[in-house]
């Protein structure tokens, strides 16, 4: 199986993803919330590009079972029941809910690449379960790092690459391309403490300057969970 990096969303268009499975990874925050969410029993999450489609998309459906989440410059939308904190996906607020989900750059990565025959989510927490699932799906696959507005994102890469790690110390029929290679170097480099590793990244400041330290630990979590979302009908589900 080859195993490739995508590290911004910008590198490829819609049609490159057609037919492939793809990994989408935003540590800060969109996949580790992801996570969380379908782990707290969130029905399902529904992904989308533009704040107008998300307020749409959530009239059409069954009031009280749906919940508007995510964020525009790392804070909660005007009229949305839920930020872009995982600590607020909480078991009590999201269990059996839908939630039309929009992020800056993490909701838009996953549009992006909707065509994909297999599409998984990725935060460093769900690692472990998500790399034995490559191993036994033994497909090719694309790791799309959702980046930080088109450009590269260090936490991103560095969960790539430890996941590029995790598959491969599981089956010795892993091809790394350079870019494979390079995200793999990366995680060696930077990836010893993850928390530490957070604080200093561009989007970890930012978050640390608008108030989400929190979040940040949140993020650092490895293996905590055996959930990997999975693109379905429009919608992330619990992989089964
Ligand atoms: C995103 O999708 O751009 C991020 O999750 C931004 C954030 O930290 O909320």
């Amino acid at each position: 199986m080859k195993l490739e990096v995508i590290f911004s969303p910008v590198q490829t268009d819609e049609l490159f993803y057609t037919g492939k499975t793809t990994v989408i990874i935003d540590v800060l925050r969109a996949s580790t919330t992801i996570v969380t969410a379908l782990t707290n029993g969130a029905k399902e999450i529904v992904p989308v590009g533009t704040i107008e489609f998300a307020v749409k998309v959530s009239g059409g459906m069954f009031g009280g079972q749906t919940l508007l989440g995510g964020e525009r410059n790392t804070k909660k939308i005007e009229g949305f029941a839920l930020g872009n904190s995982p600590s607020e996906y909480t078991k009590e607020i999201v269990s059996g809910k839908t939630i039309v989900f929009y992020s800056t750059n993490g909701s838009q990565a996953i549009v992006k690449a909707k065509y994909s025959n297999n599409l998984f989510i990725c935060a460093f927490n769900n690692l472990e379960s998500l790399a034995a699932h490559l191993k036994e799906l033994n497909e090719d696959v694309v790791i799309l790092c959702s980046g930080n507005n088109n450009f590269f994102s260090l936490e991103d890469s560095v969960c790539a690459g430890r996941l590029i790690q995790e598959i491969a110390d599981k089956s010795s029929k892993v091809i790394l391309t350079d870019s494979a290679n390079a995200a793999s170097a990366m995680y060696k480099t930077f990836g010893k403490n993850i928390k530490k590793l957070l604080r200093e990244t561009e989007h970890g400041q930012l978050l640390l300057n608008n108030g989400y330290e929190n979040d940040l630990d949140y993020c650092a979590r490895l293996n905590g969970t055996n959930i990997i979302p999975v693109y379905s009908g429009n919608a992330l589900k619990v992989l089964k």
